[in-house]
């Protein structure tokens, strides 16, 4: 059975990895901007203030978009680009970078599919109280308005938030992210509802308001746990593990469970308690305005750590990325099964990806054969979820180009396209040329 006809291929990346300009055209400053600077937060103490000078040079990463096939291109709006502020004056330059952007990728024949959130917060709304402010959901909704209204004459694809287990747990719980705080359960829970407000708000917005039909998700991070054999009960046990709560702000369902089924999982209760937030009547039906896909991002599967070092799924030597992180191709396959039994959505792997420690040979050529492996691996699996009948949306690769891989900087290499951050000369992999194929086959050569 394979891929269906209309799926979509693409690749992703994100507006605060990418762009540079960190100050330029009017841009106001992102909680990254500042709060990443101290050292010790970025690896080398890098940072976005260039990243890939994308802002300057966004047409000549197109054409190379268009030589590697690349069909639809996952991109984020940089929320201090347009209101500097975060609310109040929009700055007319930011608007049209984006409008400009959106052109030329439709000009080459690319479709542009729009996240609004990833992760750059302005800094004069964290200082404002940011997620924790009952405001933070209007702040989100008048971002949400200028931007629909500016674009939504050419784009159909929306996400609306990318990865909250990161932006709120690391940022807020765990700390190794923007702002880098550890705040008590009870102030993040809110931050959690604020956002889940937000998302719920800007859906209502884009369904009513879209000039064009809107095609609409998010994209929370999925991995899931595998069973450890095909018995029913192992696999009852992998998909109960897999939305639980016990991972707190990195779980799946904390967030998936109030926008799909318009209620928090019965197990934050339990582990939650007092810190729950307060729901007012009418957040629910809010927070749960039907969505047309759900998004994963997905690298590897989840376990519990069984020793120190070692999660259950781990053994020793196992294959790693540059990240460290384990290849598990499997969890391609039990990602969106899982996801489409509890939810019923259409499933967008919206990130999918390996950091290789790519450098250029002697060849003046980027060859990366694991990379290829990896997806190849993955591909494989995502195709046996869709040949069980799993509706597959499509397949957005991370990240079209290397970028700026937050408190990792620039060590870790996503990109389809390799970036000499020293002189911005891009050059694309072997994987970007095999993945061509790949979509030109639509998987059939996988
Ligand atoms: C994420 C973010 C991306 C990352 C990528 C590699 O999923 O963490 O969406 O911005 O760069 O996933 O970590």
């Amino acid at each position: 059975m394979g891929f269906s006809k209309d799926f979509m291929w693409g690749a992703a990346t994100a507006a605060y990895q990418i762009e540079g300009a960190y100050k330029e055209d009017g841009k106001g400053l992102s909680v990254w901007d500042v709060t990443s600077a101290p050292t010790g937060r970025v690896v080398h103490a890098e940072n976005g203030n260039e990243a890939c000078d994308h802002y300057h040079r966004f047409k000549e990463d197109i054409k190379l978009f268009k030589e590697m096939g690349i069909k639809n291109y996952r991109f984020s709006i940089s929320w201090p680009r347009i209101y500097p502020k975060g609310t109040g004056e929009v700055n007319e330059k930011g608007i049209k970078f984006y409008s400009d952007l959106v052109d030329e990728l439709l000009a080459t024949g690319i479709t542009p599919l729009v996240t609004l959130f990833h992760w750059d917060l302005p800094y004069e709304l964290y200082m404002r109280g940011g997620f924790g402010n009952p405001e933070f959901s209007d702040w989100f909704l008048d971002y949400t308005k200028t931007v629909v209204d500016a674009l939504s004459d050419r784009v159909k694809y929306w996400i609306t938030i990318n990865e909250p287990q990161c932006f709120i747990g690391l940022g807020y719980s765990e700390g190794g992210h923007a702002p880098f705080l550890q705040c008590d359960d009870r102030t993040v829970m809110r931050m959690v509802h604020n956002t889940l407000l937000a998302h719920g708000k800007a859906v209502k917005y884009i369904r009513e308001n879209a000039k064009t039909e809107p095609v609409i998700g998010f994209a929370p991070i999925g991995p899931v746990h595998i069973p450890k054999s095909d018995s029913p009960e192992d696999i009852e046990e992998a998909r109960k593990a897999s939305f639980s709560v016990a991972a707190k702000f990195f779980s799946l369902s904390l967030y998936s469970d109030p926008i799909v089924l318009g209620k928090y999982p019965d197990e934050a209760y339990e582990i939650f308690g007092d810190d729950m937030p307060e729901i007012k009547p009418g957040d629910m039906e809010i927070i749960s305005q039907p969505i047309d896909f759900y998004g994963m991002n997905i690298y590897y599967s989840a376990a519990p750590m069984v020793e120190r070092g070692y999660m259950d799924n781990e053994y020793i030597g196992i294959p790693r990325t540059a990240c460290r992180w384990l290849i598990d191709p499997r969890v391609l396959y039990w990602s969106p099964k899982f996801m489409y039994e509890r939810y019923g959505l259409p499933i967008l792997m919206t990130e999918n990806g390996m950091a290789v420690t790519d450098c250029i040979s002697l060849d003046g050529k980027v060859h990366d054969p694991q990379r290829i492996d990896y997806i190849n691996r993955y591909l494989l699996e995502y195709k046996k979820a869709a040949d069980e009948g799993i509706p597959l949306m499509g397949y957005m690769y991370w990240s079209a180009m290397d970028n700026f891989e937050w408190a990792e900087g620039y060590d870790m290499r996503f990109g389809l396209i390799y970036v000499d951050y020293r002189d911005q000369k891009r050059i694309i992999k072997d994987s970007g040329y095999w993945y061509k194929e790949v979509m030109e086959s639509n998987g059939e050569n996988l």
